[in-house]
């Protein structure tokens, strides 16, 4: 478990601890997660404000992230060779996916300082060598091959990015368990729905377990 991980945890969750866990449904990765028993009672005033304005997501391996990350791994040739872009990539989960799998170099996209802390200490913690970080898209320098993203849909200014794609990659998988109107995803394939459970569990109603794998091919 890293020690500066654990700092920044504790600055918006102050009991909170890390520990190192092989995913349910992938066990060929291990993140930095927050441990099951973190404090799950009322917050103080300071607590409630730091989780707002320093919400760790990186913390957790959410749903749509570990059934992107299971069909990553099953299907190898996705990323193999390829250049890869994981927007929005909380503890990197994806990107370790990626570069498992044979991607020649993954783009880890996340606006989260703490978040960046946690895919370096993540890929290391993996053994994954190729993967460079970006804080925003804007800073892209090369058009990747994929793009992969897995539970950004919560903030809707990631829309606009559904039609954009194109500028981002040839291929793009997506996966979301929150967004409710099916038109969002006109242009997409589905490729599978599963349920899933994001770690450690959130308690979140059962409606956000079904995770559902979109994809959209350009050219
Ligand atoms: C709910 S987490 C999902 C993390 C991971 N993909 C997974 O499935 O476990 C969403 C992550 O996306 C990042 N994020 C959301 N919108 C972003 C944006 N516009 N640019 C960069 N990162 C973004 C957040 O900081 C957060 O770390």
């Amino acid at each position: 478990m890293s020690a500066e991980l654990l700092r920044k945890l504790r600055k918006t969750i102050h009991e909170g601890s890390l520990a190192v866990c092989a995913i349910p449904t992938c066990p060929e990765i291990s993140l930095n997660l927050l441990t099951p028993n973190y404090p799950r009672g009322k917050l103080t005033d300071e607590e409630m404000l730091a989780i707002i304005d320093r919400p760790a997501y990186w913390a957790f391996c959410w749903a749509s992230g570990q059934v992107t990350a299971r069909f990553l791994l099953d299907n190898p040739s996705i990323c193999r060779n390829k250049t890869v872009l994981d927007f929005g990539s909380g503890s990197g989960v994806l990107s370790v996916a990626a570069a498992l799998t044979g991607a020649d170099f993954v783009i880890a996209c996340d606006d989260d300082s703490n978040a960046r802390t946690a895919i370096l200490e993540n890929a290391r913690l993996n053994q994954v060598k190729k993967i460079k970080i970006i804080d925003d898209l804007r800073n892209l320098t090369l058009k990747p091959d994929v793009l992969v993203a897995s539970d950004v849909l919560y903030d809707r200014e990631n829309f606009g990015i559904l039609e954009k794609l194109d500028k981002y990659c040839n291929l793009a998988l997506i996966a979301d368990s929150r967004v409710r109107d099916p038109s969002v995803f006109d242009k997409f394939t589905l490729l599978l729905q599963e349920r899933s459970k994001t770690v450690p569990d959130l308690d979140e109603s059962e409606e956000f377990s079904l995770v559902s794998l979109y994809e959209r091919k350009f050219n």
